[in-house]
Formats: structure tokens, C-alpha cells, sequence
């Protein structure tokens, strides 16, 4: 089984914090829906005949597209490659764009689960991120979503934000509990590198984000979710019962996937490879029937690392005996070495050889998980 993931680089304006390929022009749309119907036949092995139980429109904005776009899309994968039944099809939602309209649209196309960019529901939030929406937009997009019979919907929230108080963190929780939203995905707000966020901040333009504060609202999430019954199944990642995202969830299984379109990553347990982060460039290419991408042949050091980082931040866990089967015993002797004083100081736990974070190891999750790195 294996998943595969579409890139729909464009927006209507560009997020100040986002470093995902984008640009903030339609213009080129039409030429790149048919560079990605190209690349999708010139693909048509690459998954070795395994099924693609889950697609996933990323962005970018990929509600921008409308639902002859997406049905031509979907009708090219499913002319290429064989398809689970009932397979997963997710389409990221900015909430300006979905109107009532624009929701009855997307629900006459074969797309089941919508993730919406909500980030917060205070506008003062969003003008820091530098959102186009405001919280009142955001609400409606969830109803219209809702009236329109997507059940499965996932809202992405963003904390450390500096005009984020705890207050409002908490406000911004309580109205997904009252909405009851099934999947949620929160993120503490980083500051890329050559991102204008970063750039103001460096200026002193913008108030700095606050790493005591942020790991304060990332104890909140955990507790109010816990209390909520959502299970906490990836570091930024929680979920109602039977409501796991299935895409993601190929990622941190290791299963293949294959992206598509301009910066799109495909994996397929041999290599990585990765798509030119150039919508001129990618178009071009295709039109002579040649997909422009980089490839890494993963060493040894490379599929354990990655083993590590897609396995320890979930609550499938690390194994250990998985470890010594696949890479051999020097891995798993370091590991366990590794290890063992994140587990004497309760920061992980060991059940069965199966290695996850407890709640206080998942506040320093990124320094556990590079000290296990080789
Ligand atoms: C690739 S983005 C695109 C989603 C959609 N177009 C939107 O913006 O509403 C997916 C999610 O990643 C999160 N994200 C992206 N960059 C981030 C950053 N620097 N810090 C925190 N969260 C980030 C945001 O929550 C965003 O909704």
C-alpha cells in the first residue's frame, strides 16, 4: 500500500512563516495541471504496482483549483495506478476559499477528508502570521465543510504564537471541542530561515517567539486534549478514534509514496528524490517529457536516521528488535545505548522493546530524537 501526495504551489498571497513552495500568481495554472497529468503518466511505476490507498492535495493553496482541475487530477492517478477502495483523498482548505459554493463544489468530486488552515480564531493572530482570513471566516468554513457532509475534517492550529496567550490558546481548543472536529494538527510556530517572519524578527520588527512560552501551550494541548479524548498519535498530531490521517500516517510507516508537481518528494525505501522547486522550470521540463528531480541513494546511516525520525515522534513507537532485524546489531546496540537515559529519566518509555516519548520526553522531542541519530 502506498500513498501519494500532489503539490498545488499557489496562493493568493503568500503566509509570512511558510517555507513550502509557493508562489502568489495563478498564472501558470493551467500549463502546471498539465505538467502534473505528465508527470503522473511518467511515474506510472515508480510504485512498483502497490496500491495508493490515500492521495493528498498539499500546498501551496490546492482549494484553489476548481473541480474539473481536481477530478482531472484524480482521473489521471487512477488512469496510472491501481487504487484501494474507498481510498483517502484530502484536500487542503484555506478557509477564505471555502465559501458555501465553493464547499458544494468540492463535495461533487471524489475528495472525503478537508484540512483546514484555521491557525487561530483571534484575527490579531492572524495579521502576526500574516493570514489573509479572518476567525469569523475560519467558523463559517468549518459549517459550510460540515453542512456539505465532510465528516472527516482536520483543522491545523498554530501556538507560540507571540500574540497568543495561554487564555486564548485554550479559547482556540475549547472551540474545536465544541465543534467537535475529529482530527486536529497543531504546530509551535517556527521561524524559518529567509522566511519574512524570520527577517522581521531579526529586524526587531516583530516580537520574537517565546521557546518557555511555546513549550507552556504544547503542556496545554496535551492535557486538554487527553481530556478530550483525542489520542496524541505524532507530536503535532491528534485525533478522534478511527479518525487518524491515513496519509500522514503512511509517512511515519515507512510506506512508499510518491509526490508530484514542482518540490513534491517521493520515497520508495531505496531512495529519495525530490521535484525542482520551480514552476517555469517544472513545466518546461515536462513539456519534453523529462521529470526535472534530484536523487539521494539512502545509506545505511540515512534509512536508520529516517527510521528514527518518522517512528519516534508517533505513538507506534520505535522498535528496537525492528532496528536489529533490518539494519543489524551494531544499530540497535547504539540505539538502546542511546536510549537508555531518556528511559532511566522517564522521558521514554520501554514496553516490549518498543521504544515511545512520554509526555515530558515529547516537550524535547527534536533534542531526543537527534541524540539517537548516528
Ligand atoms: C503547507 S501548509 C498549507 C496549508 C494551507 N494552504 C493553509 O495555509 O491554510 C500546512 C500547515 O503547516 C503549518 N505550518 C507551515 N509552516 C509553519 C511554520 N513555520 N510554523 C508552524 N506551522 C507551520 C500550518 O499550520 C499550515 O496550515
Amino acid at each position: 500500500m502506498a500513498g501519494s501526495y500532489i503539490h498545488i504551489p499557489f496562493c493568493k498571497s503568500k503566509c509570512n512563516y511558510c517555507n513550502f513552495y509557493s508562489v502568489a500568481s495563478l498564472e501558470l495554472k493551467a500549463d502546471y495541471i498539465n505538467a502534473l497529468l505528465k508527470e503522473i503518466e511518467l511515474q506510472k511505476d515508480y510504485l512498483k504496482n502497490e496500491k495508493v490507498e490515500t492521495i493528498y492535495f498539499g500546498g501551496g493553496t490546492p482549494s484553489l483549483l476548481s473541480s474539473d482541475e481536481i477530478n482531472k487530477i484524480i482521473n489521471g492517478i487512477k488512469k496510472y495506478f491501481e487504487i484501494e477502495t474507498n481510498p483517502e483523498i484530502t484536500l487542503e482548505v484555506n478557509p477564505e476559499s471555502l465559501s458555501k459554493e465553493k464547499a458544494k463544489e468540492i463535495s461533487e468530486t471524489l475528495i472525503n477528508r478537508l484540512s483546514i488552515g484555521v491557525q487561530s480564531l483571534f484575527d490579531d493572530d492572524l495579521k502576526y502570521i500574516g493570514r489573509i482570513h479572518n476567525a469569523k471566516q475560519s467558523l463559517e468554513a468549518i459549517k459550510n465543510a460540515k453542512e456539505y457532509g465532510f465528516k472527516n475534517l482536520s483543522i491545523d492550529l498554530i501556538y507560540g504564537i507571540p500574540t497568543l496567550t495561554n487564555e486564548k490558546w485554550i479559547s482556540n481548543l475549547e472551540q474545536m471541542f465544541l465543534l467537535e472536529v475529529p482530527h486536529i494538527s497543531a504546530y509551535s510556530l517556527t521561524a524559518e530561515p529567509n522566511t519574512p517572519l524570520f527577517n522581521s524578527i531579526e529586524k526587531g520588527k516583530l516580537n520574537k517567539i517565546d521557546e518557555e512560552k511555546t513549550a507552556v501551550q504544547f503542556e496545554i494541548l496535551m492535557k486538554l486534549m487527553s481530556e478530550n479524548n483525542y489520542v496524541h498519535y505524532e507530536i503535532s498530531n491528534f485525533c478522534k478514534e478511527g479518525f487518524y490521517s491515513k496519509h500522514n500516517s503512511s509517512y511515519w510507516k515507512q510506506k512508499k509514496y510518491l509526490g508530484i508537481g514542482a518540490s513534491a518528494h517521493s520515497y520508495n525505501e531505496i531512495s529519495r528524490q525530490w521535484n525542482v522547486s520551480d514552476n517555469k522550470k517544472y513545466i518546461n521540463s515536462l513539456k519534453n517529457n523529462t521529470i526535472p528531480f534530484e536523487k539521494e541513494i539512502l545509506t545505511e546511516n540515512q534509512k536508520y536516521n529516517e527510521y528514527i525520525l518518522t517512528t519516534m515522534r508517533t505513538i507506534w513507537g520505535t522498535d528496537a528488535d525492528y532496528i536489529k532485524n533490518n539494519f543489524g546489531e551494531f544499530y540497535s546496540g547504539y540505539f538502546i545505548c542511546q536510549s537508555d537515559k531518556f528511559v532511566k529519566s522517564e522521558k521514554m518509555i520501554n514496553k516490549n522493546n518498543i521504544f515511545v516519548l512520554s509526555n515530558d520526553g515529547k516537550i524535547i522531542a527534536d533534542t531526543i530524537i537527534s541524540s539517537l541519530f548516528i
